[in-house]
């Protein structure tokens, strides 16, 4: 089975890069894949990533499994103060655990990134930034990242339903490119 991990999201309640990128997990597993969500409740359990640490807890291992064993994953990031948000950041840190693995970090994988801003200029820079960490852990950013301005664009109704078309049709396709690679595209 195909996995696909996401990881992201804010604490707010209907958090924009939340939904964004559970639309792509849906889109995904509409295609086949199994997919797992760890939004910004889960990833406020983690504790600041401490290297020297000499135990994990329930959460922080959780989520170093998970990405161990997805085909591909999914970053959702809010632009804060210009960039990535702790709480993304911190679980990304967190991944430094799969460091002497046969396959660390985000290794050889496909990974679609998300940013939700303010702003169109932190959507770019924090996208920019998302695409700087990807390439660090080794894996392979879609070509296409989704970038919403959330003072300019609504992609979803009150109820959490994804109203915009023009989005909806960048999901499918940042969707295509995480999965085309996994062999589980439709064009494949
Ligand atoms: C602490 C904080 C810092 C922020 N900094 C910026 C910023 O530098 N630029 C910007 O365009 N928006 C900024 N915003 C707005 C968020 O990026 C924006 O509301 C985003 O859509 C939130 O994502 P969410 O819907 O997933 O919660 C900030 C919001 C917060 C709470």
């Amino acid at each position: 089975m195909t996995r696909i991990v996401g990881i992201g999201g804010t604490l707010r309640a209907g958090s924009s890069s939340e939904r964004l990128a559970r639309a792509v997990l849906e889109c995904c597993g509409a295609q086949g894949a199994d997919t797992m969500m760890f939004d910004g409740p889960f990833l406020a359990q983690l504790p600041h990533y401490d290297p020297g640490a000499p135990t994990r807890c329930e959460a922080e291992q959780a989520l170093v499994d998970a990405v161990r064993g997805a085909d591909a994953i999914v970053v959702a990031s809010p632009g804060y103060h210009g960039g990535i948000s702790g709480l993304v950041k911190n679980a990304i840190d967190l991944l430094e655990e799969t460091a002497r693995d046969d396959r660390p970090y985000f290794d050889g994988r496909p990974v679609g990134l998300i940013v939700s801003a303010a702003g169109w200029q932190a959507t770019g820079v924090t996208l920019a930034a998302l695409r700087g960490v990807t390439h660090a852990m080794r894996g392979w950013p879609t070509p296409l990242g989704i970038a919403i301005n959330s003072v300019e664009q609504r992609p979803f109704d009150s109820d959490g339903a994804l109203v915009d078309a023009a989005v909806a049709a960048q999901i499918e396709a940042l969707s295509e490119q995480l999965l085309r690679p996994l062999g589980l595209s439709r064009a494949a």
